[in-house]
Parts: structure tokens; sequence; C-alpha cells
């Protein structure tokens, strides 16, 4: 970044709110970053933009946002938050931290639906069982009874055999082992974070190729049965 750039945010500028109707607004903040046009020019011309690709309806498409990530920055990414300690902010009062114990006891008493008697077959379903535990490899991160996995349930794009596009945007550029149970709730609109398996034989398929577990057509069927079964 060249010196010239006097980069730096400024925390106490006034957020002012511009009603744009029917319940929808945009609160700005000017002067909050100043250097921002430098900033941006800057980021512009040294950047190593790229555009991916998606999986979406059941095609490949280009995605309209770019992506890139700063070379400069090593392994600190959004270096400017970092400078100005957004990652620990304390605010005075505090409404939020003290509700927060009790919000994870609710959010984790709620009990995950259970599918409805006959959308599995339940036989194949408990074959599949132990096809997940055992050749699959699935439970080594879709843990039960959640299905994912306790602690940091993080892996890194190379860990599941796909793309960074996505999470080359997060702090810990990974991505989380999604919680499978009550998996039959959510059978539309494809798999994992972009959807780009549509079905979960798609999915199971991805796996055997990325982990080379050979698995047989009766063990991939049977193992879709137990996912929905979950
Ligand atoms: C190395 C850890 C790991 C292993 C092993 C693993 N998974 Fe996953 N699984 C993940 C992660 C991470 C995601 C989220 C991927 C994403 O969102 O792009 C995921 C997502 C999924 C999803 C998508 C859920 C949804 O709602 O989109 C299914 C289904 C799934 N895994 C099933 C399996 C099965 C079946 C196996 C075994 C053949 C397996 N997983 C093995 C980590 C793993």
């Amino acid at each position: 970044m060249s010196d010239a750039a006097p980069i730096a945010i400024d925390p106490d500028v006034e957020f002012v709110r511009h009603d744009l109707g029917n319940g929808s607004w945009i609160d700005l903040a000017r002067g909050w970053l100043t250097g921002s046009l430098e900033l941006y020019r800057e980021l512009e011309a040294t950047m190593p933009w790229r555009q991916g690709r998606v999986w979406r309806y059941e095609k490949w498409k280009e995605d309209p946002r770019l992506s890139a990530g700063n070379p400069d920055a090593g392994t600190a990414q959004f270096p400017i938050a970092a400078a100005n300690n957004f990652g620990n902010v304390r605010s005075d009062p505090d409404l939020i931290t003290p509700k927060l114990a009790n919000l994870q006891l609710y959010q984790l008493a709620i009990p995950a639906p259970t599918p409805p008697a006959g959308s599995f077959d339940a036989t194949a379903a408990a074959r599949g069982k132990t096809v997940f535990s055992g050749p699959g490899k699935c439970a080594s991160c879709h843990v039960p009874p959640l299905y994912t996995e306790p602690g940091w349930n993080m892996h890194t794009p190379a860990e599941i055999g796909i793309d960074d596009f996505q999470a080359s945007r997060s702090p810990d550029r990974r991505y989380r082992t999604t919680p499978l149970k009550g998996l039959f709730a959510h059978l539309k609109g494809g798999f994992y974070h972009d959807g780009r398996f549509a079905t979960l034989a798609d999915v199971i398929d991805h796996y055997d190729a990325t982990f080379a577990l050979g698995l047989s057509a009766g063990q991939k069927s049977d193992l879709a049965e137990f996912l929905k079964s979950l």
C-alpha cells in the first residue's frame, strides 16, 4: 500500500439513516473510512482479481462477483478491520454478552425434526448406517447425534475436495461441517454451501471420488437412505 494514502477508520462518525420506503433503509457513515478512494484504486490495480464459477440449478454459472486474496496480508485477512480491532469489539453498555449463554442453551434445546414414516427405506437405511460409520468414513466429521463436529467444525476446501471461492471470503478460509440431523427437511435446492450438488447421490459420488472410497452402487444407495433417515 502506498504511503500517500491516509487510510484510517473514524469509529465516532455518526450513521445517517435514509429511508428507502417499504420498510427498507440504508445507513450511511460519511468519513468512516478516510482514504477510501485511494484504497479502492490501490486494490483495483494490485489485487489478483478472479471470477469464479458456481454450480446453480444443475449447471455451472459464472459468478458475477470478483474475489481476491490479499498477497501482502500474509495470514492476516481484513487488515484494516484487524488494525482497528473489529474482531474484538466491546460495547459499553454490553447488551449482548450476558444473553448469549441462555440463547445457546435455547438453540441447542430445539429438537431436530424427525423424518415422516415412509419417507425412506428403513432396511436400506440400517445398512447405510454401517457404511456411514465404516467404509464411507463419514462419521469422522459428521459425528452423531447432530452429525457435525463437536468443537471446531471447520475444514479447508482441499479437505473436502472443493474450490476455495467462497471460503476465501471468510476469516478462517474454511467450510463448516453441515449438521446432517434433520437433513430430510432441506432436500431441495441442492447440497453444500452453494447447492452445487443437486442430489444426495451426487454428494456421495463426490466423496467416493475425493476420498477414493470405492463404494459399490448398493452401498451408495443405502447411504443415501440413511441420510434421509436422520
Ligand atoms: C473431512 C470432513 C468430512 C467428511 C469425511 C465428510 N464430510 Fe460431509 N461435509 C463436510 C463439510 C465441511 C461439509 C460442508 C460443505 C459445504 O458447505 O460446501 C459437508 C457437507 C455434507 C452434506 C451436505 C449437507 C447440506 O445440507 O448441504 C452432506 C449430505 C454430507 N456432507 C454427507 C457426507 C457423507 C455421506 C460423508 C461420507 C461419505 C461425508 N459427508 C464425509 C465435511 C465432511
